[in-house]
């Protein structure tokens, strides 16, 4: 018996970098997540769709490990997330997995090459070794020129382009994003959405993008629709 069938999901196979079967979360009297199931294969981009208030964000959030379900598992690498103590899933977050957001959450008070350059210097990295790795990344994402100002001082857009350098620079094996376009306009978030796919899929990072736009759906390999807490798989986009 090599592959077991999760619920209303894909069939669990050695390419499963992250499986989610059967979650449940409430907040109070609110179901966020009702029974739900996702499967991510290394490499692939999954797009999260439904309506606000659906759970698409308290799923995003314990397929990372920051919210703990009421039940139901959360597989990385066939390691049960349940499993670990804080201190092994933080170092989990921190080592394996980069995140984005709405708004870049970039650290106001350091230029934005050292805001790429943070999750390498809290991994050990050297400060020259770190910022020079950052810089490339900056480059890759061709927001080089703004190395050096402080995240206030550059566009939406631009900021959104730190964040997916950030969230990239330390060679995640999943990158989570929660809605990372939603508050750029549709010309400069376009642009962000594909530097992300790119850069993801060169990388050969899986990537959990969740969006109530159809549009941004269409760069994904594959399309989950989260409605009232339940999981549906739609057929594969070409
Ligand atoms: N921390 C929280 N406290 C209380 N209710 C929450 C919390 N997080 C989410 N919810 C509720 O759970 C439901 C799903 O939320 P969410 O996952 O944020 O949906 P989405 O990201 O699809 O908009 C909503 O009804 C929301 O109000
Ligand atoms: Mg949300």
């Amino acid at each position: 018996m090599s592959a077991t069938a999760l619920d209303g999901d894909q069939p669990t196979t050695s390419d499963t970098l992250l499986s989610a079967m059967d979650l449940r979360k409430s907040f109070g009297h609110t179901t966020a997540l009702d029974r739900a199931g996702i499967t991510v294969a290394r490499g692939e981009i999954v797009a999260i769709m439904g309506p606000s208030g659906s759970g698409k964000s308290t799923l995003l959030h314990c397929l990372a490990g920051l919210v703990t379900p009421d039940s139901g598992t959360v597989l990385f690498e066939g390691q049960d997330l349940a499993d670990l103590s804080d201190r092994a899933r933080s170092a989990l977050r921190r080592g394996e997995f980069g995140f984005i957001f709405q708004f870049g959450q970039l650290v106001p008070e350091l230029s934005c090459v050292e805001n790429v350059a943070l999750p390498l210097r809290l991994a050990g990295t050297r400060r020259r070794v770190a910022e020079a790795r950052a810089r490339e990344w900056l480059a890759r994402l061709e927001v080089e020129q703004i190395a050096d100002k402080r995240p206030g001082d550059v566009s939406g857009g631009q900021g959104q382009r730190v964040a997916v350098a950030r969230a990239l620079v330390t060679a995640p094996k999943v990158v989570f994003a929660d809605e990372p376009t939603g508050a750029l306009d549709s010309f400069s978030g376009e642009q962000v959405m594909r530097l992300l796919v790119d850069t993801a899929k060169q990388t050969g990072a899986s990537l959990v993008l969740v969006t109530h736009e159809a549009r941004v759906a269409a760069y994904s390999d594959r399309e989950v629709v989260v409605r009232d807490g339940r999981t549906r798989q739609r057929a594969e986009v070409s």
